[in-house]
């Protein structure tokens, strides 16, 4: 049986998970509002991603026969003021996102609870990737001024994303 601790940790992450759903679907519309329909299917992959991660955390509290409770989410971001700003928002969600798992392996470790740990490892490596990822897509529309050929470009590039489940066998 899960401890109470975790168990409120873990539902606290399945709503951020959500969150970050809704918020990067929120980008994808701003993109696709902005002519930019490859940018628009980066962001709706990293929905799909954020919605994969959402519920193989939910799976995991019923695994362990904890109490899944959903909580409402906060309204999202809607407007920016251009791609950098999207990115830059990105980042620094993705490091909370960051900060939150660490918070929840704390967790984990003060309740002695080594299946959460070895089940949140997964996610601290995956957090490493998504912000090295997004920090990518800085540089590179650094590199080309977030604008002309280099962003139609890039548009192109990002349009080629297309969604694999982390979790196939939990699908
Ligand atoms: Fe599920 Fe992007 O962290």
């Amino acid at each position: 049986m899960i401890k109470k601790a975790v168990e409120d940790a873990l539902n606290e992450q399945i709503n951020a998970e959500f969150q970050s759903a809704y918020l990067y679907l929120s980008m994808s519309a701003y993109f696709q509002a902005a002519g930019l329909s490859g940018f628009a299917n980066w962001m709706r992959i990293q929905y799909q991603e954020e919605l994969a991660h959402a519920t193989r955390f939910f799976d995991y509290v019923n695994e362990r026969s904890g109490r899944v409770k959903l909580a409402p989410f906060s309204e999202v971001q809607v407007e920016f003021s251009g791609i950098v700003d999207v990115f830059e928002t990105t980042l620094s969600h993705e490091q909370m996102v960051t900060d939150l798992i660490n918070k929840l392996m704390d967790v984990s470790i003060q309740e002695s609870d080594h299946a959460t740990k070895s089940f949140l490892q997964w996610f601290v490596d995956e957090q490493v990737e998504e912000e090295a990822n997004v920090g990518q897509i800085l540089n590179n529309l650094t590199l080309i001024k977030g604008e002309g050929q280099g962003l139609l470009m890039m548009d192109r590039e990002m349009q080629t994303r297309v969604f694999v489940n982390p979790f196939p066998a939990k699908a």
